[in-house]
């Protein structure tokens, strides 16, 4: 894929669904009570990983374009008769280890290239301290991995990564646990699944403590079905944001995104560096804050710093960040980030490795970096390491940047934006 440089974008675009409310929207139709019908659903690989798991744990699910029809078993899945792939979809393999690890019976996960070498430790501990059997490679942590779930107790965990991924998968364990399980979060990060549990009846406390954020559920609730919409990623939206304020002359409505406070820490960040944006038209769908979002270039941008308990309501769109920050006036860091490291690549190495072959002075940290500001970006050759956020990131770089730019691998953007390079080329002109 060969980018060259545009001067002007226009236009109205309602990017794909959010990819995390489309995970979790198969997941609770699925264990839920009853049928659930998805609207604006993601088609990705990503989130087809998780419809395809649930099928083959037995559960009917209808897919018809962007609808979904679940037939919810109640908690009452049947033993895949082979292994469950979750190709690169971390979110797929956390929370399904949470919801096997209720089950009575067999299961075997694994993962592409990439996600087998990320970290379930993180889930598997606490799930076993729960009372669920899980064995494979590196004790447990690394992919393929094994399950055999059934009585599990509740407990209380402390969140120390903040990880969306973890608590989710702890709620959908503690849901069929006995007592009461409890997850406190230093920093509070996605609330989705809360919310979404919410709307399928679900009774939980959430409340602040001098311990950080709680959120607690009592065993034995049963979920009843409900209707799901799914609003526009802001994940997928912060792309098209960041042309719109740097490209010359810049002006895009973008439709239907989801703006919860624990997911728009990007749209804070670019509002904190002096770009035009704007939320209009603010509404609710399914528990969740929309907004049409307006942005506009002319504004000059300034440094900013971005520090540990900004980082999880910002954590998938670091990349793109720095794109904005390598155009700012200045010095900008990122630190407390080390989770970057452990994503669908190292997504450190890989922005600091980018970024400096595109001429910006970048230092690397083991938790984030530093870098100053350029007038303008080189045209260079792309690293994506299969990442489909550094792949969108460095597009939208390329596009600004002086020359060519060369992307090696388009493809993985497929996980959770397949029509981006379409967008792309609709809404820019030369
Ligand atoms: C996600 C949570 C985040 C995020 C990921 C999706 C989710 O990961 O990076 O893309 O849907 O719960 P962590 O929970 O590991 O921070």
């Amino acid at each position: 894929m060969v980018l060259k440089a545009v001067k002007k974008l226009k236009g109205v675009l309602r990017v794909p669904s959010d990819k995390s409310i489309s995970h979790r929207a198969v997941i609770l139709g699925s264990l839920a009570k009853g049928k659930t019908l998805v609207r604006e659903w993601l088609v990705s690989a990503d989130t087809l990983a998780t419809l395809k798991a649930f099928r083959k744990l037995g559960v009917k699910i209808r897919r018809k374009d962007n609808e979904l029809s679940i037939d919810g078993m109640d908690y009452r899945l049947k033993e895949a008769q082979d292994v469950i792939n979750c190709y690169n979809s971390g979110t797929t393999a956390r929370l399904i280890l949470g919801v096997l690890s209720t089950q009575p019976i067999y299961s075997s996960i694994t993962g592409d290239a990439s996600l087998r070498k990320r970290p379930m430790l993180r889930v598997v501990e606490p799930l076993r301290q729960m009372g669920a059997q899980i064995d494979g490679r590196e004790k447990g942590d690394k992919l393929p991995l094994s399950v055999r779930g059934g009585a599990l107790k509740g407990i209380s965990f402390f969140n120390k990564k903040a990880s969306a991924q973890v608590k989710s998968s702890l709620l959908l364990a503690g849901l069929r646990a006995e007592g009461i399980t409890e997850i406190v979060e230093p920093y509070l990060s996605r609330d989705h699944t809360e919310r979404m549990l919410k709307s399928f009846g679900i009774e939980l406390v959430q409340l602040e403590s001098e311990k950080g954020h709680v959120v607690k559920l009592a065993g034995g609730q049963s979920l009843k079905g409900c209707d799901v919409y799914c609003p526009a990623d802001p994940s997928s939206a912060a792309f098209f944001a960041a042309l719109a304020v740097l490209v010359e002359k810049g002006e895009l409505i973008l439709k239907d995104v989801m703006v919860n406070p624990t997911r728009d820490g990007f749209f804070r960040k670019l509002r904190e560096m002096g770009a035009d944006i704007e939320y209009v038209n603010l509404r609710k769908y399914s528990g969740e804050e929309v907004a049409d979002i307006v942005v506009r270039s002319g504004n000059s941008l300034k440094a900013v710093k971005v520090r540990e308990e900004e980082i999880p309501s910002m954590i998938d769109e670091i990349p793109i960040l720095a794109v904005v920050m390598a155009m700012a006036e200045g010095t900008s860091e990122v630190r407390g980030a080390k989770e970057l490291r452990v994503k669908e690549s190292d997504r450190i190495r890989a922005i600091v490795e980018n970024l400096r072959a595109m001429g910006v002075e970048v230092e690397e940290y083991e938790d984030g970096f530093s870098l100053r500001g350029v007038n303008r970006l080189k045209g260079t050759v792309i690293r994506t390491y299969g990442d489909h956020r550094i792949a969108m990131a460095f597009s939208i770089a390329g596009v600004l940047a002086e020359g060519e730019t060369i992307i090696d691998n388009p493809t993985c953007v497929k996980v959770s934006y397949p029509e981006f390079y379409q967008h792309l080329y609709s809404l820019v002109e030369s």
